[in-house]
């Protein structure tokens, strides 16, 4: 069993056991003795760390997380560690982003789409601790390998793959055999984990970038 990371705790609402990061919360959000509760049915990282994965989250780090939304995971990752680069492109989530942003000095948004990388690598450096993809899309696994360049040599992928997302027609556990094969060309998958019942025919992934010279992307 892994522990939890730094910053990241169990704390008791209401009599229930639930995930927590020290911040300021977001609307009506449960707190006690300065913990937010951090909701691992919405959040798939909250998820993740609730069924004890090691994800290689700590304080301290630069991160990019692609597909923000309207920022809650952001804003929990945002009380541990140092930068949280948040990548969203609706304009009705990033609304609600520029608000989290605006209270959290370690939130830099941008309006951005994350398949092309380009348009935003003039922002973000390289060298980054952790990359998150949660853009649930058909284009999971082609969005992460795209973003792999800004991640540290030994740095990690944590991703969500939503099964549905990239094909409905297929049984999740092909769907995942085939993201996996195309993520195992930019990345070693360290950790794979269903993220059922909370999060219905998700994987989580954990992965760490393949050298360049096995792989150029
Ligand atoms: C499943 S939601 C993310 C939920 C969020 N990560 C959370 O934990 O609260 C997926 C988000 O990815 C965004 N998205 C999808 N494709 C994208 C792209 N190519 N570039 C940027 N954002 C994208 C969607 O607009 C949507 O807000």
């Amino acid at each position: 069993m892994t522990s939890l990371p730094s910053g990241v705790s169990r704390r008791e609402f209401n009599g229930q056991q639930r995930l927590a990061t020290r911040g300021d919360p977001i609307g009506d959000e449960p707190t006690t003795n300065g913990w937010r509760a951090w909701d691992s049915a919405t959040s798939k990282v909250a998820a993740m760390l609730d069924r004890d994965m090691a994800i290689g989250l700590a304080p301290g780090q630069r991160v990019l997380y692609l597909g923000a939304a309207a920022g809650t995971t952001v804003s929990h990752l945002a009380d541990i560690v140092d930068v949280v680069y948040a990548v969203e492109f609706a304009p009705r989530p990033v609304r609600d982003l520029l608000a989290v942003a605006d209270s959290r000095a370690g939130v830099i948004p941008l309006v951005k789409d994350a398949r092309q990388p380009d348009s935003y690598a003039h922002v973000v450096e390289s060298g980054l601790d952790l990359l998150f993809q949660d853009v649930a899309t058909r284009e999971q696994t082609s969005v992460a390998i795209a973003n792999r360049r800004f991640l540290a040599a030994d740095g990690r992928l944590v991703c969500a793959l939503k099964a549905r997302s990239i094909d409905v027609t297929r049984e999740p556990e092909a769907v995942f055999e085939t993201a996996r094969a195309e993520l195992g060309e930019a990345y070693e998958i360290l950790a794979a984990e269903r993220l059922d019942p909370l999060h219905r025919d998700h994987l989580a992934v954990v992965a760490r970038p393949r050298p360049n010279d096995e792989h150029e992307g």
